[in-house]
């Protein structure tokens, strides 16, 4: 889809500024809309598991208004929030051991929507095996809580990806909310010039000062979405940075904190996170802090900060004052503040925006399959974890006098970026041991070149 929209070239001008065009069905993720009927193909997650106590919490989900609950037992169920005989929120509903019982006549409920009693209706009333109330499955895994929100026959495989299970790896369960479509927030992660400017160069580093550097900007497909590939040279060291998207919603991004000094070939994931939305003007982030040694060697990252509306790093929430935020911006303001949908049609996107780009086009296209009735790409099936292509890689390339080094340094790029994705040790038990390996490897070869 083309949206037209306004390019002014005379100063002075804004008069002559139109209305906004209409918003990229991308962002529109309402029932029956083509990126909502996509996203609800996937398991999604819904809340946190901490966030759900012995009373039901209500939680919208593409605009769809719910209640999440747990049993007496322990088991989730996710439910149409307005009872099915005259409508009171089952967020009074008292959980059951089979279910939840609506506070107003006692309708009892059971987790697949069933309607288990109507106790004030004549003991031969059939009414209740004629009618079933809307319900979604519902799973927990390491302290999240998933929903599946498509067609019951055609639920899929909850996919666990390498990064899920990585050795002494800690994953400390978060959620944030932003005022805002998903998209917005989605595409975020393949933005890094964004790293450079509001990250680093325009008031404060909220990283490492290496990140104000403008790094070489490459983007590759993966066998599940897309990765950025930045390579910065920074002091005696070439620092290659991906962030992942498996599509359509779920994100990878690497050491926080990392500041491409010590030497580290494919060091894993920081952050795993779902952009979740709410409706077309709200959407949540939900996802998992990792802490592990070889992502956070120097012990920056605080388990404690991780949790509901919180994180560990500077300007995920809106939880300074407005003046604060105005003089100290972080993620939340630079996109809540791209309007509550971010209208592509105003847009004028530039050479930094060429991951932004591929992401609407691969999402694009797997929307556009669906719509036609196919299914949206998954994960090829696979014996252990899927791989996944997020990483940190440090590594002494020599400068070469008389070459230019933004070449070396794409190729720098695009070579770790071959060892990260493509052969066929893809597929090996010991991947990230080979990939280590072939980067240690393409390191020597470099130095030799360079000592010739
Ligand atoms: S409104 Fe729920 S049982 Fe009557
Ligand atoms: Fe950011």
């Amino acid at each position: 889809m083309t949206i037209q929209g306004h390019t002014l070239t005379s100063p002075y001008d804004a008069y002559h500024n139109g209305p906004l065009p209409p918003e990229d069905e991308l962002t529109l993720v309402e029932k029956g809309t083509a990126a909502g009927e996509y996203l609800r193909r996937f398991w999604q997650p819904v809340a946190l598991a901490s966030e759900i106590g012995d009373v039901p919490k209500k939680v919208r989900i593409f605009g769809e208004d719910l209640v999440l609950f747990r049993t007496t037992t322990g088991s989730y169920g996710l439910l149409d929030r307005h009872c099915s005989h005259r409508g009171s929120s089952l967020e009074f509903g008292l959980p059951t051991e089979a279910g939840i019982r609506c506070c107003y006549h006692g309708w009892l409920y059971g987790l697949d929507g069933r309607i288990l009693e109507t106790p004030g209706d004549p003991p031969d009333s059939t009414l209740k095996d004629r009618l079933c109330h809307g319900a979604y499955p519902v799973r927990e895994y390491k302290g999240i809580i998933f929903g599946y929100f498509g067609e019951p026959e055609k639920i899929p495989e909850f996919v666990i990806y390498d990064s899920y299970d990585y050795p002494d790896d800690k994953l400390v369960p978060y959620s944030l909310s932003y005022p805002c479509n998903w998209l917005q927030v989605h595409e975020n992660v393949m933005d890094p010039a964004h790293a450079v400017f509001l990250h680093t160069r325009m008031t404060f580093s909220h990283f490492a000062d290496a990140w104000g550097e403008l790094p070489v900007m490459d983007f590759a497909e993966t066998p599940t979405g897309m990765i950025y590939i930045t390579t910065r040279r920074w002091r005696d060291k070439v620092w290659v940075r991906s962030n992942d998207i498996i599509l359509p919603n779920l994100a990878q991004v690497g050491h926080i904190w990392e500041d491409g000094q010590e030497a580290k070939q494919f060091s894993r994931v920081g952050i795993t996170r779902w952009t979740m939305p709410v409706d077309n003007e709200n959407c949540k982030i939900i996802g998992w802090r990792h802490f592990h040694p070889e992502v956070n060697p120097r012990g920056i990252g605080r388990e404690e900060d991780c949790g509901l509306e919180k994180v560990d790093f500077y300007g995920q929430t809106g939880a300074q004052t407005f003046e604060e935020r105005q003089r100290l911006p972080g993620d939340y303001d630079a996109i809540v503040s791209q309007r509550r949908i971010a209208n592509h049609g105003v847009e004028h996107l530039t050479y930094c925006d060429r991951g932004v780009v591929m992401l609407r086009r691969l999402l694009r296209r797997e929307m556009d399959r669906v719509a036609r009735g196919g299914d949206a790409a998954r994960p090829a099936a696979a014996p252990g974890p899927r791989p996944t292509y997020c990483h940190d890689t440090v590594l002494s390339i020599p400068l070469l006098p008389g070459e230019d080094d933004r070449k070396i340094l794409a190729e720098v790029g695009r070579k770790v970026t071959d060892i990260v994705v493509n052969g066929e040790h893809q597929a090996a038990a010991d991947r990230v041991e080979r990939i280590r390996a072939l980067m240690r490897d393409y390191e020597g070869g470099a130095a030799a070149k360079a000592a010739e």
